[in-house]
């Protein structure tokens, strides 16, 4: 379906099944793809929720973005699918981001957050410089600018070459405003470890053993900030491992949710 923001821009948000709410919040810059097996796999019982971000896949562009912009974006997404409770929050790398930015805003619209291959401290102020020059790049030359130097550092070392394609051409599709708006996006977000240490609800951190680009101490980091966090390594991994290691990521979603529909509540 689409849904048209407060703002007015026109978001694509595939939504499946029926049951517990998921919501999927794809990385930078990348597209809700990212979730479609995961999506599919991971069975009856659940509604996922998986839109893409303004500026990517499907998704129209704004001038400009911010971590705020993209969580209420989400929030919006959730009234127009019919969600008035909370849902479980799964988000990768720039989606971790956005993740955490929802449960800063919105704590009500966040049952439990998964956080794949990201990281919770912002950038340095190199990073952030880096970033905002990667932006006007990508705006005079093109989205590969930002992409092309991803692709290598995307996935664990001998992933199949069609894979890193498949991707290259993904990020390569994403509209140079997208990208240059999320890149400066990213380049202010604040540090959210107080975020975590607040959270109140169950946390799964989950992470490719080869992730070259928020590596397992970023990880560490995450779960030992969050009270009752669990962590999960998963090998053979990058920093894609909901494409890379599939199976192995869904059957911890499972498990995790079934953990946190238990009527025990969350074990740790
Ligand atoms: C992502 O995968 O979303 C980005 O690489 C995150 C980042 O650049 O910080």
């Amino acid at each position: 379906m689409t849904v048209t923001t407060s703002d007015g821009v026109r978001l694509w948000v595939e939504v499946r099944g029926r049951g517990t709410p998921l919501l999927f919040v794809h990385g930078f810059p990348l597209s809700g793809e990212l979730w479609s097996g995961v999506a599919e796999a991971v069975g009856d019982g659940y509604r996922t929720i998986v839109p893409d971000l303004r500026g990517h896949g499907r998704s129209e562009a704004s001038e400009s973005a911010s971590m705020a912009r993209y969580a209420l974006d989400l929030v919006e997404v959730l009234e127009a699918a019919g969600e008035k409770g909370p849902v479980v929050v799964v988000g990768l790398s720039m989606g971790g981001y956005v993740a955490m930015e929802l449960l800063r805003r919105a704590p009500e619209r966040v049952r439990a957050l998964v956080l794949v291959d990201t990281r919770a401290q912002g950038d340095t102020a190199e990073a952030a410089r880096g970033r905002q020059e990667t932006a006007e790049r990508v705006l005079r030359e093109g989205s590969e600018v930002a992409g092309d130097p991803m692709v290598e550092k995307l996935f664990a070392p001998g992933a199949p070459a069609p894979l890193r394609d498949r991707w290259r051409a993904i990020m390569a599709a994403t509209p140079p405003a997208g990208v240059a708006a999320a890149l400066r996006a990213m380049a202010v977000r604040p540090d959210s470890f107080g975020t975590l240490a607040s959270a109140g609800r169950p946390v799964l951190v989950v992470v490719g053993e080869h992730d070259a680009i928020t590596p397992p101490d970023d990880a560490r980091r995450m779960a030992e900030a969050t009270p009752g966090a669990r962590l999960a390594v998963v090998a053979g991994a990058g920093h894609m491992t909901p494409v890379e290691q599939p199976e192995r990521f869904v059957a911890l979603l499972r498990e995790f949710l079934t953990g946190v529909e238990s009527p025990d509540g969350w074990p740790r």
